[in-house]
């Protein structure tokens, strides 16, 4: 696999790095991620995929860039913000990314906390992290799936709802994840920031990622930092809508990366017995966190 130049036309194959469904590459190359060093100044924006995370990628950049949008379209998200886990044959892996771009960094992952290379909490590196609810999560996956031949196929929405749940996913259990980072919040320098706030109240969202990050901004700079980010802006923007991707590897004909970007769209997926099932499963999966009553569906 390490030698094949991927070139998109079939999916990656999946394996597993203690217990969590990983694409193969990832697994394959796990020591070198686990021992990945981070530096003090990392800023790291760690999310269970399609959380938002792009979407705070742009907006922390925009804040470090005080609105300038010349540099914060500088280059597309993949190349301004390694994804330390990522890796694809024959093309720079987010770790060989990480290590040569200069300090300061911004870093995602989408790692559970426990597979986190240690070093970004022994060097205490400030961390933002950004939950979304898990039935609109679940539903943007599915689609990202479909258009993405880095990730296993999803198969039918009634398959991939299974799955979803199960968490046999990449990345593992919704479940496990979110409630695993908000545990260690209170511990480490974690921002846990959820995507339905942002969505309600942007501005106010932002406000908090610039004091977090040791930004002090005027209001017309904040205005228009709400303006460069919002969904409709982002989504013609091809340094941030992840259409720079060649179509073998993203199909946005499939399904586009900036696909609804909407609170409750899980109601045009989820059949009455599905969210049942779900709501069920749900409750009994968060009995053993605080967690519960920040999630929103709607
Ligand atoms: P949908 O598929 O529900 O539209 P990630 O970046 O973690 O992969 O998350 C992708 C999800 O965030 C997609 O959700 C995408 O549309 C949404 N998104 C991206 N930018 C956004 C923005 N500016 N405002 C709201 N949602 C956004």
């Amino acid at each position: 696999m390490e030698d094949l130049k991927y070139d998109g036309t079939e999916r990656l194959a999946v394996d597993y790095v203690e217990g969590i469904l990983q694409p193969k590459p990832t697994c394959d190359t796990w020591d070198q991620i686990w021992n990945f060093q981070a530096r003090p100044d990392d800023l790291l924006i760690s999310t269970y995929p399609k959380a938002g995370t792009t979407w705070t990628q742009e907006i922390v950049d925009l804040i470090q860039n005080e609105g300038d949008i010349d540099r914060s379209q500088r280059a597309p998200t993949h190349e301004r913000f390694p994804f330390i886990e990522w890796k694809i044959p024959g093309m720079e892996s987010g770790l060989e990314q990480a290590n040569a771009m200069p300090s300061p960094r911004i870093l995602k992952t989408h790692l559970p906390i426990h597979l986190l290379p240690p070093s970004f909490l022994e060097k205490n590196c400030k961390i933002i992290y950004v939950a979304r609810n898990p039935k609109d999560s679940m539903v943007s996956y599915y689609h990202f799936h479909r258009m993405n031949k880095g990730l296993p196929a999803p198969g039918t929405w009634e398959e991939y709802f299974e799955s979803f749940l199960a968490g046999d996913v990449c990345w593992g259990s919704w479940y496990e994840h979110v409630k695993g980072w908000w545990d260690a919040k209170d511990q480490h320098r974690i921002l846990y920031l959820f995507y339905e706030d942002m969505k309600r109240n942007p501005k106010h969202e932002i406000l908090k990622l610039a004091e977090f990050t040791g930004k002090s901004l005027d209001d017309k700079v904040l205005d228009k930092i709400v303006h460069y980010s919002s969904f409709d802006v982002m989504k013609q923007n091809p340094m941030a809508n992840y259409t720079s991707i060649p179509a073998p590897f993203m199909n946005h004909s499939i399904s586009p990366f900036m696909r609804k970007g909407a609170v409750g769209d899980w109601k045009n997926h989820f059949t009455v017995a599905q969210n049942e099932r779900f709501d069920e499963d749900h409750k009994r999966k968060m009995t053993d966190t605080t967690l519960t009553s920040h999630i929103r569906f709607l």
